[in-house]
């Protein structure tokens, strides 16, 4: 079978791969896992910090051949599964298919055996860095005292990454000659004290002799007017949903200060998510795909406006997700017009004919609508009117600073 790992277990994986995890060269198991959470080895006593951990979710049995695959399926590695959780946490040994290296900074990313062959046995002190090294001072120092060659380790993993692999190539200007910038992709591992035994260990895979913990990052988000924002109406069919996010639109586009993409439901349903069924599944689908392309607009700092019904809470919440971890901000409003008056405006005559028993599955009719409990704001449309409400939802966004 075949698997594509999540971005953590593929970060693990590359490492298992290159070597920079030795001595282990597979996925841990529950008994590995144990030792190392009571002892800091592995079940047969070699000293081993971290979980290194892989979960699949489909059912395999040991002896078992598992294709690992790249997010664009490439084939990565082979795992051969020597044990299974009913979880599905899946260990075993991994063997690497020798897959070309893409990504920003792949050149960098060498094997320690490279990096060891090249130090040729002389002494190396190895920086690993999550951040910027704002004072190099201390690095300087100890190289001198130590007469060992500087090698930065950027750990590069996720959106930060290649942020990261920057900061030590500008560092590397200022260090002495020969200095150099290896990056390699270490997800950081929950507890500090974990992540830093770790962070030794494939410093000494990589020949360091002494291995200096750069600072951790402070990451200062960008002002909120800079920052992807998406804006994310949810609310019944004819709750006012459409005409309010257009307005809100139009008013964006008057002030000028921000891009905007906008995608309606209706919309969406002509092309994007043209052919999609209302069964739960397919709304679903269709609101991770808006999710998807709204979180691309914002993680270049635009400002998207999405207006489906979006009735699942787990749904909007996996999109609220999606928006936060590409750095975007995310604005839940619901438009709250009670199911009556939607139903009295039935401005499409959808609820006559949903009443006729003609639509099936209609949200708020034969089709469920989970009211939000987390909405950024609420507006209930009866009585209000379109300016008015346009004008709430602006007022959000002036007062969140993301609109000047
Ligand atoms: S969602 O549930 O997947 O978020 P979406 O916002 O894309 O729905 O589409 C809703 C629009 O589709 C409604 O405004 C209405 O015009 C139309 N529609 C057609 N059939 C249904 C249905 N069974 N339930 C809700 N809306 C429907």
């Amino acid at each position: 079978m075949e698997w594509t790992p999540d971005p953590r277990e593929l970060a693990d994986l590359e490492l298992l791969l290159s070597g920079a995890f030795q001595p282990l060269t597979g996925f841990l198991g529950h008994d590995d896992l144990h030792a190392v959470h009571e002892r800091g080895t592995l079940s047969d006593g070699t000293p081993w910090p971290a979980p290194v951990t892989l979960h699949l979710p489909e059912e395999v049995s040991a002896g078992d051949e598992v294709s690992l695959l790249d997010p664009e399926g490439v084939p990565l590695a082979v795992l051969t599964v020597s044990g299974r959780e009913p979880d599905g946490l899946t260990s075993g040994p991994v063997r690497g298919l020798g897959a070309p290296e893409h990504g920003p900074f792949a050149r960098l990313r060498r094997t320690p055996a490279e990096v060891r062959a090249e130090l040729g046995g002389r002494p190396a002190l190895a920086v690993t860095m999550r951040g910027p090294l704002d004072d190099l001072t201390e690095v300087i120092a100890t190289a001198k005292e130590l007469d060992a060659v500087i090698v930065l380790l950027p750990l590069a993993y996720g959106e930060a990454g290649p942020g990261v692999v920057r900061a030590a190539l500008r560092a590397k200007e200022q260090l002495p000659e020969g200095t150099l910038v290896v990056s390699v992709p270490l997800a950081p591992r929950d507890e500090p004290e974990i992540d830093l035994e770790l962070r030794e260990h494939v410093a000494t895979a990589y020949g360091a002799t002494e291995h200096l913990a750069g600072p951790e990052p402070i990451t200062l988000p960008g002002p909120p007017h800079r920052r992807g924002l998406v804006v994310f109406f949810t609310g019944l069919s004819g709750s006012g949903k459409s005409t309010i996010a257009r307005g809100l639109r139009d008013a964006l586009l008057e002030l000028g200060s921000r891009t905007v993409t906008y995608l309606d439901g209706d919309v969406v349903r002509s092309l994007l998510s043209k052919g999609l069924t209302f069964s739960r599944a397919d709304r679903d689908l269709n609101i991770r795909r808006i999710g998807f392309v709204a979180a691309e607009a914002a993680r270049h700092g635009g400002l998207a406006i999405c207006a489906p019904i979006a009735p699942y809470a787990a749904t909007r919440e996996e999109v609220r997700e999606l928006v936060e971890s590409v750095g975007a901000d995310f604005l839940l409003v619901h438009i709250a017009t009670p199911l009556e008056e939607c139903e009295r405006r039935d401005r499409k005559g959808l609820y006559a004919k949903a009443r006729a028993g003609l639509i099936p599955e209609f949200t708020g009719v034969s089709d469920p609508y989970e009211e939000p409990d987390d909405a950024d704001l609420t507006i209930d449309t009866t009585g209000v009117s379109v300016e008015a409400a346009v004008g709430q939802v602006l007022g959000a966004l002036r007062s969140g600073g993301w609109v000047r």
